[in-house]
């Protein structure tokens, strides 16, 4: 573990004052506050510049911990919690009266995952309690997989960074809701639909009309800078080759090994694997954006199911910069 018993000690100092820490998780790195204290929670908000309907995950070292913040744990919680927990699995649960409203966004359910991360696992366990954290990155922007991105991202606001090194997942947990009837996918993540409906012998349901709010989810979000468009390779290079014509800068993020010979062309190889691309994503995305290029052209990645949260990822960042392009 590259964080010292001092650090963790530390940051459990300024989570207990009410005050904000950034501490890696396995998936992406979270804005963490006491769950239990309103004026900190509400620190996470400003920080982010988050709308206060949009509800955040209360982070806990187990299991066990579930009962103090849901007040039913139905039989699929348990299946998936046995198989899943600590691991980038969240579950949307009935909340008990000591999820806030702040957290919960005034819904009736709550928001609950166990990370697996050394350092989130040591946080959490001395800590005791419940922390409240979004992923560490500004309203709507790329989430943050280290911890000079979560530097970059929020200076001095944040009163404690821990540095557990690079995210190994990459992109953020898949959240299940089981607080109503037949469990729903709200987000895709690492942990595939496939594999839950595995363990809960049950089809999930796709979100519906009345399912709960999750931001996460509007089409636009996860979004660099600079617009983005998914292309498939073909025609990424003859976009990048017409936009170059046009005196525009390109940055691309593509598999081809056979990186086209263009003036101004910023260029990230992508990994071929779905695991290796999702580790990688978000570090390119920012690398890409920072390059301050007219366009960031992705290279479609294939559309089986290893890929799916990677693509839902991708398509909300490409919404995000279609809605740059208007406003
Ligand atoms: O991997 C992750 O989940 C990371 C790490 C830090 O744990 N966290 C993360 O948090 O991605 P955030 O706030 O960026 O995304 C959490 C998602 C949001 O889309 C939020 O709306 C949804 O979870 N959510 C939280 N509470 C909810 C609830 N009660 N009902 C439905 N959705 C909820
Ligand atoms: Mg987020």
């Amino acid at each position: 573990m590259m964080v010292s018993d001092r650090e963790i000690d530390e940051a459990v100092g300024v989570l207990r004052g009410g005050g904000l820490v950034a501490f890696p998780t396995e998936t992406v790195y979270g804005l963490g506050a006491d769950a239990s204290n309103p004026d900190a929670v509400g620190k996470i908000f400003a920080a982010k510049g988050r709308p206060h309907d949009h509800p955040l995950i209360v982070h806990v070292a187990d299991a066990v911990q579930l009962a103090n913040w849901a007040r039913e744990i139905p039989e699929a919680a348990r299946r998936l919690v046995r198989k899943f927990w600590p691991g980038p699995l969240t579950l949307i649960l009935k909340r008990s009266p000591r999820a806030s409203d702040l957290v919960t966004g005034g819904q009736d359910t709550v928001a609950l995952r166990v990370p697996s991360h050394p350092v989130a696992q040591a946080l959490l366990r001395r800590f005791g309690g419940g922390v409240a954290a979004p992923s560490a990155n500004r309203f709507g922007r790329v989430s943050a997989t280290t911890a000079e991105h979560v530097r970059r991202e929020f200076g001095g606001t944040v009163d404690c960074v821990l540095d557990g090194g690079a995210a190994d997942v990459g992109i953020e947990s898949t959240i299940v809701d089981l607080s109503a009837g037949q469990p729903t996918l709200l987000r895709p993540g690492w942990i595939t639909a496939q594999q839950l409906e595995g363990v809960l012998g049950a089809p999930l349901a796709a979100p519906g009309l009345q399912s709960p709010r999750a931001p996460g989810t509007l089409a636009a979000h996860y979004a660099p800078q600079t617009p983005l468009m998914l292309a498939e390779g073909d025609l990424l290079v003859e976009l990048a080759g017409s936009l170059t014509r046009q005196g525009r800068r390109v940055a691309a993020l593509a598999f081809l090994t056979l990186r086209p010979l263009l003036p101004g062309l910023t260029w990230i190889t992508a990994p071929d694997d779905a695991a290796g691309y999702a580790h990688a994503l978000y570090a390119s995305l920012r690398r890409l954006d920072e390059a301050g290029c007219d366009a960031i052209l992705v290279e479609k990645p294939p559309q089986d199911a290893a890929w799916a949260a990677i693509n839902d990822r991708l398509t909300r960042a490409a919404a995000g910069s279609s809605a740059l392009d208007d406003t």
